[in-house]
């Protein structure tokens, strides 16, 4: 993709923005009280963390875990392993997983089961964007922002080669 020229935005920021707010009014209305871990893969979380989390006003703690799950390329390599670990403890607390984008399933879901043998009191995930067309495992997305189509995405966080993340739109690569 030319950044140079307009691409072909899927999402814009405007819409991102209004999606984040009506995920945020759910998540403040089940954690009101509780204090929650909100734990974001990165990198591609990062902005999505950001906006999420300064639309909840309420106490909160927030954590970054580095997976990996793709090289170089749109295809993910199927093998997960942790290149950043957790330094929070998780044991009994309200742990609430944050993600970009869930495709195949397989780095959440590692993640998940990674979660759940430290024995949070609850654990949930919140995901910006829903690729179902390619999931390899079944995953349940408590908080889900927006369903998209098979095509590969890039902005808002999310990277081609470690490029385009700072779009401020959800945009289709091209091929
Ligand atoms: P999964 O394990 O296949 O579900 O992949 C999840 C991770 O792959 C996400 O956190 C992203 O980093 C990356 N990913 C999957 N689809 C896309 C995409 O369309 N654009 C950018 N990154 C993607």
């Amino acid at each position: 993709m030319n950044i140079e020229r307009s691409p072909e935005v899927l999402t814009s920021s405007r819409e991102i923005a209004s999606t984040i707010d009506r995920l945020a009014a759910v998540i403040r209305r089940d954690y009101l009280g509780k204090e929650p871990l909100l734990l974001g893969i990165l990198k591609g979380s990062f902005m999505f963390m950001a906006d999420l989390i300064r639309r909840l006003d309420f106490p909160l703690e927030v954590e970054f875990v580095r997976l990996s799950s793709y090289g170089r390329g749109t295809e993910s390599s199927g093998r997960i392993s942790v290149v950043q670990g957790l330094r929070s403890v998780v044991r009994n607390r309200d742990v609430l997983v944050v993600e970009d984008i869930i495709d195949t399933g397989l780095t959440v879901a590692y993640l998940l089961g990674y979660l759940r043998k430290k024995k949070p009191a609850s654990l949930r995930l919140c995901a910006l964007l829903d690729k179902p067309a390619r999931r390899k495992t079944a995953v349940h997305i408590d908080y889900l922002g927006i369903t998209i189509p098979d095509r590969f995405v890039v902005g808002y966080g999310l990277d081609f080669d470690e490029k385009f993340r700072n779009l401020p739109d959800l945009c289709i690569l091209e091929d």
